[in-house]
């Protein structure tokens, strides 16, 4: 297996030696006395392994490292430092660097680093390789469940991941809709590419823009140096646009323009760029609603909505519930480094009992914090959050009938947390004064 080397210095005599030295070890080797020029090749031409001086004319290196681990997170960077600066490479380390050596440059420990760099990435490769021979290579195994809804979602999932068409998927917080994104991904021939998920809510246009469309040097004040945005850099691959529905209305028209131009322009650049991406988008609100409302348009709406995926509540899948619990307990035992096996039968159907308004992301909380405070080998009762233990209590005195209160209370908590803790919009659901919302919330104590 030949690996592709880039080495990043803008000083040309180490590029040259560096190159020399590393090309007869067998990589495929290229050098770039810039970050940008380099980035620029790394978008079409992920790296396996890149050698990176932190102190670069035109960008901070750090930076470069973040973009690097961006762009593909398995690849793997040594930094090289000049002036002794030891407190930027352990920043580095930190940032994921494999390792640091610092100028004047040794060849011999320059050649001994690749080839451990490469021996760990072989290996790497390996492991991933009889991983997903394990799978048996369906790479939707992390989606755990196997209720009828779920296993329609499996064949939606197989039957969109190869067509090269935008999808939206619908459903409420903690469904899954990232987890379901990042499957289509795997699926589709673009996973050799970027995955990269941007968040629509809680910014400004100027910051939407340079952060999609990215900015040229000197396009506005602090702009000191060109950027790359996210979805030029994501190509090839896929982007997750999530929360949509939080986009403004004049970042939508923008987004139209790119979905159908299919180019975009950096901010204060003038030349078009090329995008070859697939889009997804998610939200949990009720797209066709916002499109009445006026508050998406509909044009955009058509355009992301070419296949539309909708995920079920974790209520309306209940049995489920057993598996996701079996499949968290794994996974935070390991974490942990606990050895929790399972669970007792009364935490069970206390759980069981529970009508998730978090949903799946929930559900893994409460396993996660249980897994963290259990002394035993299983997760009992007094492990479970307070309000849940209650659950049990009436569950068994009133036959599995809730109190009137009870139920107001699960009830106010679902819509709130189906509103993001949005009182206005709660109380305008709810159908009652905000002020009496605010009551509830403290006798309930749903802060
Ligand atoms: N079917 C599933 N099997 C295993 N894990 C799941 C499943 N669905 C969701 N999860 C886990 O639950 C958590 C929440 O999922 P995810 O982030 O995909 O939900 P979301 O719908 O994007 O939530 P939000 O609306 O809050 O952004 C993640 O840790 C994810 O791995
Ligand atoms: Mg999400």
């Amino acid at each position: 297996m030949q690996l592709s080397l880039a080495i990043v210095d803008d000083e040309e005599i180490v590029c040259r030696r560096l190159s020399k030295a590393l090309d007869s070890e067998g990589f495929q080797v290229e050098a770039f006395l810039m970050g940008m020029s380099f980035l620029e090749r790394m978008v079409k031409h992920p790296f396996d392994i890149i050698f990176l001086d932190m102190r670069l004319p035109d960008m901070d290196g750090l930076e470069i490292l973040r973009r690097i681990k961006g762009l593909k997170p398995e690849a793997e960077v040594v930094i090289i430092t000049g002036y002794q600066s030891v407190e930027t490479a352990i920043e580095a380390m930190r940032n994921g660097a494999y390792h640091y050596i610092s100028k004047p440059v040794n060849l011999s420990e320059i050649r001994q680093l690749a080839k451990n760099v490469k021996d760990k990435i072989v290996m790497h490769r390996e492991n991933l390789r009889l991983r997903e021979a394990l799978r048996g290579n369906s790479g939707l195994t992390s989606i755990v469940g196997n209720s009828p809804a779920i296993q329609e979602l499996f064949e939606m999932i197989n039957k969109v991941s190869p067509v090269d068409c935008n999808v939206l998927i619908q459903g409420g917080s903690g469904t899954g809709k990232a987890l379901v994104a990042h499957g289509i991904h795997q699926l589709s021939k673009r996973k050799d590419h970027p995955f990269v998920t941007f968040n629509c809510g809680g910014f400004t246009d100027e910051l939407i823009s340079s952060e999609l469309f990215g900015y040229e040097r000197g396009a506005f004040t602090g702009a000191t140096a060109t950027r790359i945005g996210l979805l030029e850099s994501a190509a090839g691959g896929t982007v997750l646009l999530d929360e949509i529905g939080e986009m403004p209305l004049t970042m939508q028209v923008k987004l139209l323009h790119v979905i159908q131009e299919r180019k975009i322009f950096r901010v204060g650049g003038i030349q078009p760029i090329d995008l070859d991406i697939r889009i997804i988008a998610a939200t949990n609100r009720n797209l066709k609603e916002e499109v009445k409302r006026g508050t998406f348009r509909e044009d955009l709406f058509f355009r992301l909505n070419v296949v539309s995926i909708v995920l079920p509540q974790l209520s309306e899948r209940s049995e489920d519930i057993p598996l996701l619990i079996r499949h968290f307990i794994e996974k935070y035992s390991l974490a942990f480094h606990k050895e929790v096996l399972g669970i007792a039968d009364q935490a069970l159907q206390t759980l069981l009992q529970y009508s998730f308004p978090g949903n799946v992301r929930e559900l893994e909380n409460i396993i996660e914090r249980a897994i963290a405070l259990t002394e035993g080998k299983e997760i009992g009762l007094q492990d479970l959050p307070k309000d849940l233990q209650h659950l049990e209590i009436n569950a068994v005195n009133g036959e599995g009938i809730l109190s009137l209160e009870e139920l107001e209370k699960q009830h106010i908590r679902r819509v709130l947390q189906s509103t993001g803790y949005n009182k206005g919009l709660s109380a305008k659901i709810l159908d009652i004064p905000r002020t009496t919302l605010w009551r509830k919330i403290k006798t309930y104590d749903l802060e």
